[in-house]
């Protein structure tokens, strides 16, 4: 079986932008072929990450940007699951180069999610919720999510100044990531007094709305090694971590579940099908949780990540809080990973259809020891979760080796 291996990543600017959808594609996909071969002469098929059409009434994304990368005739489809439809491109990138059907898959995620403000967004996105109750009954991401947090607080004696430590590691994080849409550290008393928006969650608990793009591309060894992961810049090159030199990235696990829609009929506090997508991909890899080193994580809402580092078998039940912690302070249970190293979607920012893309570009850069300031020491195993819907609605996990 082929490996399928990370052979370019890029990212456009993130966070509110004056360009359309297939101008931020375009930036990113600039970035990932920087040095490289022209798109045309490399890809066989596109898959594009995309929430939803209101943000600019357009559909056929798969066939825009297709065109928007100058290739003609080849297969290209736009694929959704609200915010883990980036992670459904990379899924399905990875399966077809994996299974020989093609050479490279340029999977790509794009989002322009300010067009119409937080309103439009907010509306968009509730379309990600069952519709014959919750959707009437006026619910909301931060709403649904501030269900969770509400019961996660509850069962383990969890406080919104826990819950903030989340927002303010994340915050850090984005502090040195120059790809970040927020790169200023907040305290906890910025989080705490910020304005509730669904109590428990307040401003600095939510990502935010964001425009943005990522592109991978993902292909088989010989491809791949046209390539130089051209993504993360000669700058940061520069800057190489010596103990993380490795030039290859390689999706060892890739899996997808998919659970429930409506939140009354979920364990609030127990993200199953993150716990069995991110199982299957360790047994894929032949790894387990502890040998991870960063992870990136939907944090689309401080308690997620709480609730992700559980799942993934990062942290006993009910201490997934701590991620916010220094490894030697956490409690006993608990593995040595970094979670949100980019800032998560918190700060760096969270650009629906791009996000899943977005959590391998960081990987990339970590794993390939260009993460500048945010390097992780060593790093060499990264899983990715990226969830679409409330929590495990979809969820898809992907573990990346540096080789
Ligand atoms: N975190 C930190 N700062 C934020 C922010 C966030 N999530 N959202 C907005 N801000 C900042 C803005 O930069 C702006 O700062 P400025 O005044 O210094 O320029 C200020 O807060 C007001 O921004 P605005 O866009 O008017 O905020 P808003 O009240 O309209 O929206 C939320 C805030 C939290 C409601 C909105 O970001 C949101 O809906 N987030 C959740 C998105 C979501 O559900 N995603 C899908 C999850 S699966």
């Amino acid at each position: 079986m082929p490996t399928a291996t990370i052979a370019a990543v890029g990212s456009s600017e993130l966070g509110k932008t004056d360009l359309p959808g297939r101008d931020l594609f375009s930036a990113a996909l600039a970035e990932a072929f920087e040095g490289g071969p022209d798109p045309a002469d490399v890809v066989d098929a596109v898959y594009v990450g995309n929430q939803s059409e209101s943000y600019e009434n357009q559909i056929m994304y798969g066939t825009l940007l297709a065109e928007w990368a100058g290739l003609r005739n080849v297969p290209a489809e736009r694929v959704e699951a609200c915010a883990a439809a980036g992670a459904l491109a990379l899924k399905n990138a990875v399966r077809d180069v994996r299974t020989g059907v093609h050479d490279a898959v340029l999977a790509c995620g794009v989002e322009k999610m300010t067009a119409g403000g937080t309103e439009g967004a907010t509306n968009a996105l509730s379309a990600a919720f069952e519709r014959a109750l919750e959707q009437r009954s006026g619910i909301t991401a931060p709403s649904q999510y501030a269900m969770l947090a509400q019961r996660y607080c509850h069962d383990f004696d969890v406080s919104e100044a826990d819950l903030a430590e989340i927002a303010v590691k994340n915050h850090s994080n984005a502090a040195d990531n120059p790809r970040a849409m927020f790169q200023r550290e907040i305290d906890t008393e910025q989080v705490l007094e910020s304005d509730y928006v669904a109590p428990p969650l307040k401003l600095f608990d939510c990502a935010p709305v964001t425009d943005g793009a990522a592109a991978v591309l993902i292909a088989n060894e010989d491809v791949a090694s046209e390539f130089g992961l051209g993504g993360a810049g000669d700058d940061a090159a520069t800057d190489a971590d010596p103990d993380t030199d490795a030039d290859t990235v390689a999706v060892t696990g890739s899996s997808v579940m998919v659970n429930n829609l409506a939140v009354a009929e979920r364990d609030l506090t127990f993200v199953e099908g993150a716990q069995i997508a991110a199982n299957e991909a360790y047994d894929q890899a032949g790894v387990e949780a502890a040998d991870v080193d960063v992870a990136e994580v939907h944090d689309a809402f401080t308690v997620c990540e709480a609730l992700l580092a559980e799942a993934a078998g990062f942290a006993p039940e009910g201490t997934g809080v701590e991620s916010a912690m220094e490894p030697e302070d956490r409690s006993e249970g608990w593995t040595d990973v970094r979670i949100n190293t980019s800032g998560g979607l918190k700060a760096r920012g969270h650009a629906i259809g791009a996000t899943g893309l977005l959590q391998a570009v960081e990987a990339v850069e970590q794993l390939t020891g260009q993460a500048g300031d945010r390097q992780v020491e060593g790093a060499e195993t990264a899983l990715l979760i990226n969830e679409g819907g409330l929590a495990d609605a979809a969820t898809a996990a992907h573990l990346l080796e540096a080789r």
